[in-house]
């Protein structure tokens, strides 16, 4: 099957040497091409051009793009979404003046959604989160990482990764699972945190493995959560059974957790809203991605992390949403890249690097997905004719995507009532 997407007013995203991840100065420089075609055959993105130098003649399917833009979807490489209920009760004790962390102290924050995903059945888990995946698909994401974290035993950690597998396997979206069982210290071994990590270590970490659940291993590594001595002997033994590190680290305080996931070998370490010059300095010249999370600082009201800092020193940094109950209840990369511009100073270039290419890197998959490269998954979405890149995350709340394509074919043949 030959798929011609034709009259493109500007093809955005495209990345002609296949690296992996675009790092300082270059995440401002991704290639455009104006007035172009695609094509795609067998889902992958066979050839791209400019109309000027001829349109391939032969296509079973054409799709006119009346003028619009091409841009590679987006990869979240950070997402909580497989949660039950919500939180807004938290979101009115916030605007009263409680703080994240008080409200973590009182048994509200994730102990809150352990309850409630405890008392749901996978099924329901299965549905209310399906929900969110159409729901980011429509907003152009095509990759997504997804977190457990909200089981804290053996059995609902279990029950969480067994949700997000079905969404592997049920959705068109590439999916990545990362066990997060140190997320927070279940209630019940409250006061017995080093028993709750020997939980995680012996029995969880294991049990998991030996299913082929997840993909990653993260630890929210931060104050009044998991020191770094704990985050490195659950990294490890992560490690021990196959899987690679990410960190939720400096959020709160300056946990020493970049460092340690530096020195574990991490693929990611994400939040870093408390990082300056020693953090930039333990990431340099290391596999790691700094991945910003600035809806989550939003939302909370949080400060906001250094990317410029971290782009001046060469770093490639990341975007995601983190969607989750808690702390970001949005998944629209859009809106992330927005407020990456309006908060953290990135360029919409960067930004847009840092949400595709960069993100795709952050889970793994950026030899496949990430951009417009010929032999990638043809995964992008078409806005309405705009005047430039930059208006897409400018405007950010004009309705501009048109049609989603995953796999190279529309989204609506995957989810009947998306467009
Ligand atoms: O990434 N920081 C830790 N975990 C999530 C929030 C989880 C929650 O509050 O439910 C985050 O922000
Ligand atoms: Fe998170």
């Amino acid at each position: 099957m030959r798929t011609l997407v034709d009259h493109i007013g500007c093809i955005a995203g495209i990345e002609r040497q296949g690296r992996l991840r675009l790092c300082g100065a270059e995440m401002d420089r991704m290639e455009t091409l104006e007035d172009a075609w695609l094509l795609v055959e067998e889902g992958r993105i066979a050839a791209f051009g400019r109309r000027d130098d001829g349109v391939p003649p032969d296509a079973d399917r054409r799709i006119d793009a009346r003028g619009g833009m091409l841009f590679p979807s987006f990869c979240d490489s950070h997402t909580h979404l497989v949660y039950a209920g919500s939180r807004e009760q938290e979101f009115l004790d916030k605007i009263n003046g409680l703080s994240y962390e008080e409200i973590a102290r009182r048994g509200g924050g994730i102990l809150n959604s352990a309850d409630r995903l405890h008392a749901a059945s996978e099924e329901e888990l299965y549905r209310t989160a399906m929900e969110r995946v159409r729901e980011i698909a429509v907003m152009g994401t095509g990759c997504v990482e997804i977190k457990s974290g909200y089981g804290l035993s053996t059995e609902d950690e279990l029950k969480m990764l067994r949700v997000i597998r079905r969404i592997r396997e049920t959705t068109p979206l590439e999916v990545r699972a990362t066990f997060l069982g140190a997320h927070a210290v279940a209630r019940a071994y409250r006061g017995r945190q080093e028993a709750y990590v020997d939980l995680v270590c012996r029995e969880m970490l294991p049990a998991v493995a030996r299913e082929g659940l997840a993909d990653f291993v993260d630890v929210f590594c931060d104050e009044g959560f998991f020191t770094v001595e704990e985050t490195e002997r659950i990294l490890n033994a992560g490690r021990e059974l196959g899987l690679r590190a990410k960190i939720h680290a400096n959020e709160l305080a300056v946990s020493g957790g970049v460092q340690v996931g530096v020195r574990c070998g991490a693929l990611s370490v994400d939040h870093l809203e408390r990082s300056g010059a020693a953090e930039i300095e333990a990431l340099r010249g290391s596999e790691t991605m700094p991945t910003l999370l600035p809806g989550a600082a939003f939302f909370l009201g949080m400060s906001d992390p250094p990317a410029r800092e971290m782009i001046r020193a060469g770093l490639g940094v990341a975007l995601a949403s983190d969607y989750n109950p808690g702390s970001s209840p949005s998944g629209n990369m859009r809106m992330v890249a927005a407020l990456a511009s309006i908060r953290l100073r990135m360029t919409p270039r960067e930004a847009l690097c840092a949400a595709t290419l960069n993100g795709a890197c952050a889970m793994g998959l950026s030899r496949d997905y990430g951009s417009i490269t010929v032999g990638k998954v043809a995964n992008f979405f078409l806005t309405r004719p705009m005047p430039s890149i930059e208006y897409f995350t400018y405007a950010y709340q004009t309705p501009l995507i048109d049609r989603v394509f995953l796999r190279g074919c529309p989204l609506h043949s995957f989810f009947a009532e998306s467009r």
